[in-house]
């Protein structure tokens, strides 16, 4: 039964009203003043409110916006003497959804209720029905039973509809981006832009003018103005990836757009406005780049608001079963294969695996187990094949640890070995060198110095 919520200082229509939609099947509350009905409207949920906009002391505009601020799917209807129209209009731009003017006949008034309550159940099919379809694309890809990542989905579902910043923290590959999409997807932003932005690979100078955009002239290239990505993302997210590696000044104006929710373009002079909700992540360990002063404390404070540290794979094995199914169902559909079945010995060896790549390895060698099955089981040793082959794709005969009576050629077999690791760990991170240092846990004059040795060219600094 749909709640009618009557405000009237008048007995006489008050009586009228509530009698006549109690007959309509509506439950009714009727009060005879604003501070009453403000009082039951922080309470309760009505359907609908129907208030007198002149009464003493807290008058009907007042009584609208708590009701809409309350509940803003709640249709509002106000009464005006016939009078006021000025006030009528101004109640209409409230959220105000009709108006009636007294004297009214009560056959009008059933109509218009009839109507916008109508007209609310559509949208709130409609919001509900949104709202199911955002959290099936976005949580349907995020896959986990564990109860780390249970707890994780667990704070998405609750912080998604808030502003608050939110920081996500773990190794490469363990589905950080995947995560911020789901809050992003979730909440009410979600028909609004979500912008990734990878602070890693851009230049400093750069980043800002993407980040804030720019003014023309203001530096040489800037052959117009330009609209920065904390622009484009206004209502929306911005998903700043790999935080920890910006600078000491792109951090102090990043801490400023958090702050005063404003910025400049680059060369610009005046200050942009924007709401936008922001999502860091990093697989660095910012407390130690806080304590080793690399990264600003109260940037750091100000993004970890709402921490989400996502575990790597190898502390989860649980979720590996899981995963596997789930890519292999994908891939399989992707190439229009039937899904191939995974002996309990090769599950065996994907969960025994140390998975330092974690999520996305795993991915990459289902998808090379679907693309290369032609037969619709997958045993342990076909695994054990792929696995090996993961970490020298490119050698002939995979990587054998057995010892024969021949002997084996370690250096060739460790430079080789060597040599493919660096060409994919470039190629993982599209040729920009210190990623794929980093992925190698070399520093960057050990890495030149393996590229000089295997005479690999190209990349980016
Ligand atoms: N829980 C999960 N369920 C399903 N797929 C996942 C999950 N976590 C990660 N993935 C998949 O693994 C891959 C890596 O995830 P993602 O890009 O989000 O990781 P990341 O932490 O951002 O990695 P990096 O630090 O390398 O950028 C993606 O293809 C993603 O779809
Ligand atoms: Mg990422």
């Amino acid at each position: 039964m749909e709640k009618i919520l009557v405000v009237d200082d008048e007995q006489g229509l008050r009586d009228v009203l509530s009698i006549m939609l109690k007959r309509t099947g509506y439950a009714v509350t009727s009060v005879a003043d604003g501070e009453e009905a403000v009082e039951l409207l922080s309470k309760e949920i009505f359907d609908l409110v129907i208030t007198d906009l002149r009464m003493p002391n807290v008058d009907g505009m007042e009584v609208l916006k708590v009701a809409k601020s309350a509940s803003p799917e709640t249709v509002v209807l106000v009464i005006t003497a016939f009078a006021s129209a000025d006030s009528a209009v101004e109640a209409m731009k409230q959220g105000a959804y009709d108006y009636l003017t007294k004297p009214f006949q009560v056959d009008e008034v059933q109509l218009i209720i009839r109507n916008a309550l109508e007209k609310r159940r559509l949208t709130t099919e409609n919001i509900l029905l949104k709202r199911e379809m955002a959290s099936q694309s976005s949580f349907a890809q995020l896959v986990g039973q564990s109860e780390a990542m249970q707890r994780v989905f667990e704070v998405v579902r609750k912080v998604a509809d808030s502003k608050s910043n939110v920081l996500i923290c773990g190794e490469s590959g363990t589905g950080k981006e995947l995560v911020a999409r789901a809050i992003h997807y979730n909440s009410g932003r979600s028909a609004l832009p979500f912008v990734a932005v990878n602070c890693s690979a851009v230049p400093e100078t750069l980043l800002e003018s993407e980040l804030f955009g720019h003014m023309k002239g203001s530096f040489t290239g800037a052959i117009s103005n330009k609209a920065g990505l904390f622009e484009v993302a206004d209502g929306g997210t911005i998903f700043l990836d790999e935080i920890g590696d910006t600078t000491p000044s792109i951090q102090v104006k990043l801490l400023r757009v958090i702050q005063e929710r404003e910025f400049r373009r680059v060369g610009g002079h005046q200050d942009i406005k924007v709401d936008v909700r922001i999502v860091a992540a990093t697989n660095k360990n910012l407390e130690k780049a806080v304590a080793d002063g690399s990264f600003r404390e109260d940037l750091y404070y100000r993004l970890d608001v709402i921490p989400i540290r996502l575990p790597p794979l190898r502390l989860r094995s649980g979720d590996i079963p899981l995963l596997a199914k789930h890519f292999l169902e994908r891939f399989s559909k992707e190439s229009g294969k039937p899904v191939p079945t995974l002996t309990p010995e090769a599950m065996h060896v994907l969960v025994g695996h140390e998975w330092r790549g974690n999520v996305r390895e795993l991915e990459n060698l289902i998808e090379r187990v679907v693309a290369f099955s032609t037969e619709g089981t997958v045993t342990g040793s076909d695994v054990e094949g792929w696995l090996h082959r993961s970490v020298a794709p490119q050698s002939q005969q995979g990587v054998s640890l057995d010892l024969t009576e021949e002997g084996v050629d370690l250096e060739g077999l460790v430079n080789g070995i060597e040599k493919e690791l660096l060409i994919k760990a470039l190629e993982q991170s599209k040729w920009v060198k210190k990623k794929a240092a980093r992925l190698l846990r070399l520093n960057a004059r050990s890495f030149r110095y393996r590229l000089e040795k295997y005479a690999i060219k190209g990349g980016r600094d």
